[in-house]
């Protein structure tokens, strides 16, 4: 039990969140509208939590307010982007206030001059691209959920996704934020700056904190020009381990860094084709490897992706596509990008994980994760930024397994597969975070003195423990 308590929230303080936002951004006393606040994406349903009240301010000043009011009340605030996250991030777990950032959806400004463009939390990731390829700039996270996510949510995750092999994952471009502390501080950290060692780096500590250290009310990030040429390739392999074994070789004898290196097994292509009613060749190969490289050279390309190709053949791929226009290879990354919408449909009692273990050692972790399947009797699909040494297995129930079975068996599979990530030389987590879904397991990923380092900074930020309570790790 924790020793934090907290206040339900009551007319008076509902009479004040109106005051300060406007009644028509309070939700209270209405479950129906209030119930998409209480869950992200996890497909299980007992990792949701209902909120007392949604609260939709405008302005940084405002959230200012509402933090002062919540730790005057002793009322918990839960931060909440678009509700895409798999930890558990924005769920409400000890009730309180949702504080929803999407009505802060707009692109302030785009510095040309500078290569930053400066946005509120608020904003779809997607729309930020579109905006700026007339002027040849991207910023270059790709999280598989961009055309719904809000780029605060992948701030407060550190999201990582599908062009991580070249490009880093969030932080590498968030140099400035405008953030409210949990005490209804504004504070201004960086700025347009490539360079800044002033202090501690409180950006990077930020950035994947899980909306437990503050809220993020404008955030700068740093561009790059836009690659002028891009082409994917599909690989298809007979087997999950030709397809594991050349993804390091791809970098170390290919010496290539490609833009991504995805993976996908049969189930998870096949799951995907079934949900989008797609077709592609070889249907039943045993493993895919989508692989994209990109430039400005076109012919610097086409070496390029012979050379991977080649790699490819000479390691047992049954065939290689390459896909050189926007359509295919929006056709081709589509798949990719709904495997895990594909398998909630589909598979709806099942845990996603993020695994994540140095590259060399990708063929090292998929047999031991078959051999869990098998210890276990569940079905564990795998696909992922494989280029990352980051793997989605996803654990799937066989429907002749009780789900109360189900349920006492989950948290065992994980402990074993997490034991066994970690003695790869990986971590529990690779871009979807702690949240709650996986606070009971952090002991396996991190030092007790670093924990209760992290306890001490939570408290530094928030002694009450009003932000997000009940995440990442227990604070007492
Ligand atoms: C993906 C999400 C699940 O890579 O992270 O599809
Ligand atoms: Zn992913």
């Amino acid at each position: 039990m924790s020793h934090y308590t907290y206040n339900p929230i009551n007319s008076s303080i509902v009479d004040e969140l109106k005051s300060i936002v406007g009644a028509k951004f309070v939700i209270f006393g209405e479950p129906e509208k209030i119930e998409p606040y209480s869950h992200d994406e996890i497909a299980e349903k007992h990792y949701a939590h209902m909120p007392e009240a949604v609260v939709k301010p405008r302005t940084a000043e405002e959230i200012s307010k509402i933090m002062k009011l919540a730790n005057r009340e002793n009322v918990p605030v839960t931060p909440r982007g678009a509700g895409s996250g798999l930890s558990g991030g924005a769920v409400p777990l000890h009730g309180g206030i949702s504080l929803s950032l999407e009505r802060m959806n707009e692109i302030l400004e785009i510095d040309k001059e500078n290569l930053v463009v400066v946005v509120e939390p608020g904003v779809v990731t997607n729309e930020i691209n579109d905006k700026l390829k007339a002027d040849g700039l991207f910023f270059a996270g790709y999280p598989m959920s961009v055309e719904s996510c809000f780029v605060g949510g992948n701030v407060a995750e550190n999201a990582g996704g599908g062009r991580a092999v070249k490009y880093g994952v969030t932080e590498r471009y968030i140099i400035g934020l405008e953030v409210v502390t949990p005490q209804g501080d504004i504070i201004h950290l960086g700025g347009k700056l490539s360079k800044n060692v002033v202090g501690y780096d409180f950006i990077k500590l930020m950035v994947g904190s899980e909306g437990t250290l503050g809220i993020f009310t404008k955030i700068y990030i740093k561009l790059l020009p836009l690659p002028t040429e891009k082409i994917d390739l599909l690989v298809m392999f007979k087997d999950v381990e030709s397809a594991i074994r050349i993804v390091p070789t791809i970098m170390t004898m290919g010496h290539i860094i490609p833009t991504s290196i995805e993976f996908m097994d049969k189930l998870s292509f096949q799951t995907s084709y079934k949900y989008l009613n797609e077709h592609l060749p070889h249907e039943d190969a045993g493993a895919m490897l989508l692989i994209e490289i990109d430039g400005n050279n076109i012919e610097q390309l086409e070496k390029e992706y012979e050379t991977i190709g080649e790699l490819c053949l000479q390691n047992d791929a049954i065939d290689v596509f390459v896909a050189d226009n926007t359509t295919t290879q929006e056709r081709v990354w589509k798949v990719r990008r709904n495997i895990a919408e594909a398998f909630k449909v589909y598979s709806p009692v099942q845990s996603l994980e993020d695994i994540v273990v140095p590259v060399a050692s990708i063929p090292k972790i998929l047999p031991e994760i078959e051999k869990l399947a098998d210890k276990y009797d569940v079905v564990i699909p795998c696909y992922g930024h494989a280029g990352d040494g980051n793997l989605h297995a996803t654990i799937v129930k066989k429907p002749e397994m009780s789900i109360e079975k189900w349920n006492e068996l989950l948290p065992t599979i994980l402990h074993d597969l997490y034991e066994k990530t970690v003695a790869c030389g990986g971590t529990i987590s690779g871009e979807h975070g702690i949240g709650h879904k996986r606070k009971e397991f952090i002991g396996q990923a991190l030092e007790p003195a670093t924990i209760e380092l992290m306890r001490r900074v939570k408290l530094a930020f928030d002694p009450k423990n009003i932000l997000n309570p009940g995440k990442i790790f227990n604070i007492d």
